[in-house]
C-alpha cells in the first residue's frame, strides 16, 4: 500500500522550496493540536480514529443488512444531502462507475439533495414497479431536503408493502442517540446506523453515512478502512514536508494564498473522480470559508473543461491555481488511436492514456508560462484501500489546513443563516 504523493514541479518559478518551507514549523503545531485535541473544535475529532478504531459490530449489522437488500431488492434510494450524501457519491461512481446503475443490481440513487419535486418524480418513475429499499441519511433528521423526500418515499414503501414490509425496507443512518430521525425511528422500529457524535458530515464518509450504499452496490467496505487505517498511521507519524504528503499539499495551498492565489480548482483527467472532486469541495469549502477567510473551493472535469474553463485558466486574473487528481495506474485496458486520417495522423499508434497524460503535462506547462500554478496529487491505482488512503489523507490535510489558517475547520455557523431566513419565510405563509 502507498499514500498518495504530491508533485510540486509546477509551482516553480512562482513558489520556492523556501516559500513551502516556512510552513513547516506551523504545521506541525497544527498536527500536535489536533492530536492532542487542543485545537479548536476539538469535540468534533471522531474521524482521526474511525479507520484505526472502527466499530466493528456496526460494521457486521451493516453487512448483513446490506446482504438483506441485495438478496431482494432492485433498486436502494439513499435520502440525504451535504456531508450526509457526496462521500457515498462520491465512492460509488470512482470506484464502480458514474454508469454502474446500467450495469449492476441493485441499482443506486441519490435523493433528497434538492427540492425539485421534478427529480423525486423523475427517480420514482424510474424505480416504477420493481422492488425498492430506502437508506435515510441525517445526522440531525431536521435537514428539509432529505425529510421531505423520505415522508414521499416512505409512503410509497407504506402504500405498497404495507406497515410492516415498508418497515423492514428502510434503514436509518443518523445520531446513535438523539433527533428526530433517531425518535421516529426507534418509534417505527426501523433498522439504525449510528453516526458517531464527534463526526460532523463532511468527515463522515467513512461511517455508516458512506459505507452502507457502498456495501449495498457490493463494495468491499473493509478495504475501505483498511486503507484509510494505512494512511492515518503514516501521516500521523510523519513530521516534515519531506516526508508527509498531506504537509506537502497544505503548504503549498498555503504559499500558493500567500501570493495572492485564493481560488483552488480541483480536477482530474478521470471523469469517474467528478462526484469525489464535489465531496472535496464541500470538505474544503466549509471547513474553511468562514471569518473572511478560506481558498475558494471549485472543480473541472478534464479534459472536458480545457475547453471552458482553459482559457481563464490560462489569461484570466492570476488569482487562481489547479489541482490534479491523476491516478498513477490506468485502470482498464488501453485503447490505440487509429486515426488514418491526414490532419490527426499525428495521433496514430498512441494510446489513449499516453494522450491522457501527454495532455495533462502539456496543460500544466502551459499553464504555469502563463502564471497559472497547478499542484498534482498521485494515487497510485483506483482500489477500495487506495480510496481510503485518499479520502484520509484529504480529511487531515483539510483539517491542518483550516488550523493554519486560524479557523475552526469542523464547524458551519455559516450554514444557517439562510435556513433561518427560509423558516421565516415559511412560517409567513
Ligand atoms: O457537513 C455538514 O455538516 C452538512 O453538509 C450536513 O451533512 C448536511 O447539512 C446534512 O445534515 P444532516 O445529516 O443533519 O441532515
Amino acid at each position: 500500500m502507498r499514500l498518495p504523493s504530491i508533485d510540486l514541479s509546477y509551482l516553480s518559478p512562482l513558489v520556492s522550496q523556501a516559500d513551502l518551507e516556512q510552513f513547516n514549523e506551523p504545521l506541525r503545531k497544527a498536527q500536535h493540536a489536533l492530536h492532542n485535541g487542543s485545537g479548536a473544535g476539538a469535540d468534533f475529532l471522531g474521524w482521526l480514529k474511525l479507520p484505526a478504531e472502527p466499530n466493528c459490530s456496526e460494521l457486521d449489522k451493516m453487512i448483513a443488512a446490506a446482504a438483506e437488500v441485495r438478496s431482494h431488492c432492485d433498486v436502494l434510494l439513499v435520502v440525504g444531502i451535504g456531508g450526509s450524501y457526496l462521500g457515498a457519491r462520491a465512492a460509488l461512481e470512482y470506484l464502480l462507475s458514474p454508469y454502474s446503475n446500467f450495469t449492476s443490481s441493485p441499482q443506486v440513487f441519490f435523493v433528497g439533495n434538492n427540492l425539485s419535486a421534478n427529480h423525486l418524480h423523475q427517480i420514482i418513475k424510474i424505480v416504477g414497479e420493481r422492488d425498492f429499499a430506502v437508506n435515510v441519511v441525517s445526522k440531525s433528521g431536521t435537514t428539509a431536503e432529505p425529510a421531505i423526500a423520505f415522508q414521499v418515499l416512505k409512503q410509497l414503501l407504506e402504500k405498497r408493502y404495507g406497515k410492516e414490509g415498508a418497515q423492514k425496507r428502510i434503514f436509518a443512518t443518523t445520531d446513535p442517540q438523539q433527533g428526530a430521525l433517531r425518535k421516529l425511528s426507534e418509534a417505527e422500529g426501523y433498522a439504525t446506523f449510528g453516526i458517531p457524535a464527534d463526526v460532523g458530515g463532511r468527515y463522515s464518509l467513512l461511517t455508516a453515512c458512506g459505507l452502507f450504499p457502498l456495501l449495498v452496490a457490493g463494495i468491499d467496505a473493509k478495504s475501505i478502512l483498511k486503507g484509510a487505517a494505512f494512511a492515518a498511521e503514516a501521516l500521523q507519524k510523519q513530521e516534515s514536508l519531506a516526508t508527509n504528503p498531506a504537509f506537502s499539499y497544505v503548504a503549498a495551498r498555503h504559499a500558493l494564498l500567500a501570493k495572492g492565489r485564493g481560488i483552488e480548482l480541483f480536477g482530474s483527467y478521470q471523469p469517474a473522480a467528478h462526484m469525489l472532486t464535489e465531496w472535496w469541495k464541500q470538505l474544503f469549502g466549509e471547513s474553511e470559508g468562514k471569518e473572511g477567510k478560506g481558498i475558494f473551493p471549485a472543480t473541472l472535469e478534464l479534459t472536458a473543461d480545457l475547453h471552458s474553463m482553459g482559457q481563464y485558466i490560462q489569461e484570466g486574473p492570476r488569482s487562481l491555481f489547479t489541482t490534479i487528481l491523476e491516478v498513477e495506474e490506468p485502470r482498464e485496458d488501453e485503447i490505440l488511436v487509429a486515426a488514418a486520417d491526414e490532419v490527426l495522423g499525428y495521433l496514430n499508434g498512441w494510446g489513449m492514456n499516453a494522450i491522457n497524460a501527454a495532455v495533462q503535462k502539456a496543460a500544466a506547462t502551459a499553464h504555469i508560462a502563463g502564471g497559472a500554478p497547478t499542484i498534482i496529487i498521485r494515487t497510485p491505482e483506483v482500489s477500495t484501500a487506495a480510496f481510503g488512503a485518499l479520502v484520509y489523507f484529504f480529511e487531515y490535510s483539510c483539517a491542518l489546513s483550516g488550523y493554519l489558517l486560524g479557523v475552526n475547520p469542523f464547524d458551519q455557523p455559516g450554514v444557517e443563516a439562510y435556513k433561518n431566513e427560509l423558516k421565516q419565510l415559511l412560517h409567513s405563509k
